[in-house]
């Protein structure tokens, strides 16, 4: 709870210096001044109607900060007070209410929307409930059309009483509500005082509905041409409007789920009552006893609007239908009603109508909020009803809602009184209870038995020639000497009042009621003639507000005084069944002005509200009190015993926290009246210990905020370092543990693979961890390299030498240019079998041996050789241990020149899939251009790796093997000429007519056309 003085007052009343009226007045009116408009005792709310919205008062912002906070956490408002009522339901599955109270006008309405609003925001949210809060608060403008007027005290008061019971399911979510709605201020309808208004929706309805609607129901918007509404001269009112007003309401009652034929049913009963106010009467010409319609217009109007026969009306107006004698002898006649009762009549039905209206409407809102099924469902009871009224003339309405505001004031003390005794004694702390005034005495007076005011009130009601002056008899008969009640005619015979009134001395103040038309609202009949009129009216929802009356009940119709006595202690004991919570309204002035503050209303109304007692209540006993974990949790810093809390432990569970408390307790230096250590919490008695508390605590702060801050930066530093090191052993820990079985794995898999022929080439290796990723990688790599060299191992001589060819071409090939790695190398071609012409070459290759001083074929295959034209040329082509040669195949010459192998320079080859060879050699030596792939091979890399590993062994060099996309050689080099420059480009084709390779020449740029599909390559491949 903020205590900082700057808020204009303390935020409970109980923490003041001085216990008095004067000091109470000046906390109020210096935190209103603050426009801090809420001030707490204990847990009661004491709110002042600011009449102007104060910014961020009710923002989403403070509804979150509420929604975590305990009740004095945070400065006093209806949040705090609506969060502990919610928090309650859901912590002790007890149902809560919370009783508003106040005058006219002091906003209890406004304080029951704000709860109503809290509870739906924090509450649990899904489509379904979400309905339902929708509804809930869609309720609210409907009813407030159809209840609420402008009144001399309040714009919008409300002119019903109503609760509200919103049903909670297991987690909180509200999943319905009820509403129970007290006695309707009917009369309104058909006059008031000057000034104000009749209710809402007569107004709203005339200025939202459009000129064609309203013509249909009989009506226009003239308010003027309606009697009930132009008597009290007042239609429109500056705060208010009716257009937006009527939207909202038909916003909200298609939310409720109302129909549109069900919204004109009524728009048509509302325009028949204004209707019927317009009918007035004269005597009949004849005899004068006889009443007839002034106006048959207005009379017409009225039926039509009310679809309802014009005649039955008229009569039902006009004449009263007396049955007489009992069985069979039963016989109706009918007496005609004088002018004074025909228009008493005429109003009774509007009044009616109207009642029956609100009724149903409550009725079908229920109906459509009702949860499905009541089942261990919580509630949270809302009770926002009428508040004390004192007016000029005061009649059985403002009796009836005095005498609530009575029982809901002997409500107040009896549990705030009860509920702070009980707590005591739960705590096992003695106490003396304060002195009160109780208005229990009142309460007695109007409803007690045997004789109080309402009994005598039924009785009168009973005999037919009763007059309200035999009431007032009556009652100056039996209250004589009672403290509470004075007429000119009781003990103390106050001869200021009227005489057709008498005075009761409210606990908010006295009341002068004036007798006249008490007896006719207490009976509150309706004829039966007037019944029957509307129940054939044509209008389904009319009809059915006027059920026929069953002519043969004996049973007494309950009159009104009755019926609202049992209602009210209907309510009592439904409040009693939930724990209370109360909102105190209180008005700064009576003319609705912000800013403005009467000091003698204010004092009026703390006075009878019984604040101050309140006050000295919770003061009597203990200002403060709060469980001890709480309050150790909060104060331990400002005991060296408790702090730092190492000094102590802090174990759950009350009994370990009543000794830190203890140990706080006596730092303070209390003594022993100071205070009590109850069973559960800490009770202090003087607020000023309270401050004392909290300014030791605001001045430990900063120290601890330091040591706070300096301890945590140490600490995240080394846990940071900590929290590394152990991720580093956890991760070594982790990895060489799931290595071990992966290894373990793998060892199972590859068991007694050195036996195996393939060296485990089939084998399935084990999925390694993710952690071993990259060590799985070199664990294959290690046994690559084994199976490898076991294989190389297992090889003849000629076979490693093939292997030797093998992984040279792969290094100069792989990458590079496609190349046929699987085909096995054999060097000599063309001495195989599958050579028609070998022994022809092999007698050459002898001749040549013998010339010459090669010693052996490294290669040898029949290949495309071009010439200096680049026509294609089929040679022999052979690699020997010295020297590059061709021949022709016809005859086994050997084509001059030989090209000596350590002349070459380089060897070309294209990066496609030709198997084009061109090897340079040194001027004047001709440079060679092969094709080696027309025997349907791939040999091209065969020869390469003959000419460099032949280079190799002669030069010592290794001899540069390039792989280009256009590569120039000369042709027709000779000693003695120098030749022609070609260059070769490379280019795929689809066309089937093209077999291996073709040179198309074109001047010295020429191109190998090679086959996409039709070459050894990609033969191969498929
Ligand atoms: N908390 C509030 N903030 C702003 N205005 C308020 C507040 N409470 C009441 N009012 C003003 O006072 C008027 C009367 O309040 P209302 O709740 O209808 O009184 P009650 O129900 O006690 O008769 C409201 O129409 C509104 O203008
Ligand atoms: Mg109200």
């Amino acid at each position: 709870m903020n205590l900082d003085k700057t808020q204009g007052g303390v935020p409970d009343f109980v923490l003041m210096d001085q216990l008095t009226e004067d000091a109470m007045v000046d906390n109020i009116v210096g935190r209103f001044k603050k426009d801090n408009i809420y001030t707490f005792i204990g847990e009661v709310v004491v709110s002042m109607n600011p009449y102007k919205e104060v910014s961020g008062l009710y923002s989403k912002a403070k509804m979150q900060e509420y929604k975590s906070a305990y009740m004095y956490e945070k400065s006093p408002h209806i949040y705090s007070l609506s969060n502990n009522v919610y928090r309650k339901l859901l912590q002790y599955r007890r149902n809560q209410c919370v009783i508003i109270s106040g005058e006219s006008g002091a906003g209890k309405t406004e304080a029951s929307k704000v709860l109503m609003q809290y509870l739906a925001a924090v509450s649990k949210s899904s489509s379904e409930v979400d309905r339902v809060k929708n509804q809930l608060l869609e309720s609210n403008p409907v009813l407030e059309a159809f209840g609420n007027a402008k009144t001399l005290r309040n714009d919008n008061s409300s002119r019903f009483g109503k609760y509200m019971e919103i049903q909670f399911d297991f987690d909180g979510a509200p999943v319905g509500a009820s509403i129970i709605n007290y006695l309707l201020e009917k009369s309104r309808v058909v006059g008031r005082t000057v000034g104000e208004r009749s209710f809402h929706i007569f107004y709203q309805m005339l200025a939202g509905l459009s000129d064609a609607e309203l013509k249909s129901n009989g009506v226009s918007k003239d308010i003027n041409q309606f009697n009930y509404l132009s008597v009290s001269q007042c239609s429109t009112v500056p705060t208010i409007n009716d257009v937006t007003g009527f939207k909202e309401v038909q916003k909200a009652l298609d939310t409720l789920g109302f129909s549109g034929t069900e919204k004109q049913n009524m728009w048509k009963i509302l325009s028949g009552i204004l209707l019927l106010g317009n009918i007035n009467f004269r005597p009949d010409e004849a005899k004068a006893n006889i009443t007839r319609i002034l106006d048959q217009k207005a009379l017409d109007a009225a039926a039509a609007a009310l679809t309802t026969n014009a005649g039955a009306l008229s009569s039902a107006l006009t004449t009263r239908s007396i049955t007489t004698g009992v069985g069979k002898r039963v016989s109706s006649i009918s007496i005609p009603l004088d002018l004074q009762a025909a228009a008493f009549t005429r109003d009774a039905l509007a009044k009616g109508v109207y009642e029956r209206l609100f009724n149903w409407l409550v009725q079908s809102i229920n109906s459509r909020l009702s949860a499905k099924s009541t089942e261990g469902k919580m509630v949270v009871g809302i009770l926002d009803i009428y508040g004390f009224e004192v007016f000029d003339n005061n009649s059985f309405e403002q009796f009836c809602i005095n005498f609530c505001n009575e029982k809901l004031q002997q409500l107040f003390i009896e549990l705030t009184l009860k509920s702070e005794q009980e707590e005591y004694v739960r705590e096992g702390i003695q106490w003396e209870p304060v002195k009160y005034f109780n208005n229990k005495i009142i309460c007695d007076l109007i409803e007690g038995k045997p004789v109080s005011i309402t009994s005598l009130m039924d009785e009168c009601s009973l005999i037919t020639e009763s007059t309200d002056s035999t009431l007032l008899g009556r009652m100056n008969h039996s209250f004589k000497s009672h403290a509470h009640f004075e007429s000119r005619d009781s003990a103390k015979r106050d001869m200021t009042l009227p005489d057709n009134s008498f005075k009761l001395k409210h606990y908010a103040g006295d009341v002068i009621y004036n007798i006249n038309g008490f007896l006719e609202k207490n009976k509150d009949t309706l004829f039966g003639d007037l019944v029957n009129a509307m129940n054939v009216s044509s209008n389904p929802l009319l009809s059915s507000l006027f059920p026929p009356l069953d002519l043969n009940s004996k049973k007494r119709p309950i009159t009104a005084g009755t019926q609202f006595k049992n209602a009210l202690n209907n309510l009592m004991d439904r409040l009693l069944a939930c724990e209370p919570h109360y909102i105190r309204c209180i008005k700064p002035n009576d003319n609705k002005k912000p800013g403005v503050i009467d000091n003698e209303r204010l004092r009026h109304q703390i006075r009878y509200l019984g604040l101050l007692e309140n006050v000295r209540v919770r003061r009597a006993g203990f200002a403060f009190r709060q469980p001890y974990p709480r309050f150790v949790w909060r104060y331990k810093i400002i005991c060296p015993d408790t702090w730092p809390p190492r000094r102590f432990t802090m174990r759950p569970g009350q009994d370990a926290e009543k000794t830190p408390a203890e140990k706080i307790i006596k730092h303070l230096g209390l003594k022993g009246d100071d205070y009590r250590m109850g069973k559960t919490k800490v009770f202090i008695r003087d607020p000023r210990t309270l401050f004392d508390l909290e300014t030791r605590r605001d001045k430990e702060i900063p120290k601890v905020v330091v040591k706070l801050q300096t301890a945590w930066r140490g600490y995240i530093a080394r846990s940071q370092w900590k929290q590394t090191k152990a991720a580093i052993k956890i991760q070594l820990f982790y990895r060489s543990a799931r290595s071990a079985r992966w290894m373990r794995k793998v060892k199972n898999a590859f068991e007694g693979v050195s036996r195996d022929a393939t060296y485990g080439k089939n084998i399935q290796w084990p999925e390694p961890p993710r952690v071993l990723k990259n060590g799985s990688i070199l664990v294959k790599k290690i046994w690559a390299n084994w199976r490898a060299r076991k294989m190389v191992l297992a090889l003849t001589a000629e076979q490693q030498a093939e292997m030797r060819q093998k992984v040279l071409a792969y290094t100069i090939f792989s990458g590079k240019k496609p190349w046929d790695c699987s085909r096995r190398y054999q060097a000599d071609y063309l001495e195989s079998d599958k050579n028609p012409n070998s022994k022809k070459y092999i007698e050459a290759m002898a001749k040549l041996f013998a010339t010459y001083e090669d010693t052996s074929v490294n290669f040898a295959e029949y290949g495309n050789k071009f010439n200096s034209k680049n026509k294609p040329d089929f040679r022999g082509i052979v690699v020997t241990d010295k020297n590059i040669y061709k021949h022709d195949p016809k005859n086994y010459k050997i084509k001059k020149y030989e090209t000596p192998i350590v002349q070459v320079t380089d060897i070309c080859l294209s990066p496609f899939e030709d198997t084009f060879v061109i090897v340079h050699a040194v001027e004047p030596h001709r440079d060679l251009c092969f094709d080696l792939g027309i025997q349907g091979e791939e040999k091209a890399s065969e020869f390469v790796v003959a000419v460099v590993q032949e280079h190799k062994k002669l030069t010592g060099k290794t001899l540069p093997i390039h792989f280009k996309d256009s590569i120039t050689y000369n042709a027709g080099r000779t000693p003695k000429g120098k030749g022609v420059d070609y260059t070769l480009k490379f280019e795929a084709t689809d066309d089937p007519k093209v077999v291996n390779s073709q040179i198309r020449s074109k001047g010295q740029v020429n191109t190998v056309v090679y086959s996409k599909t039709n070459n050894p390559i990609a033969k191969k491949k498929r």
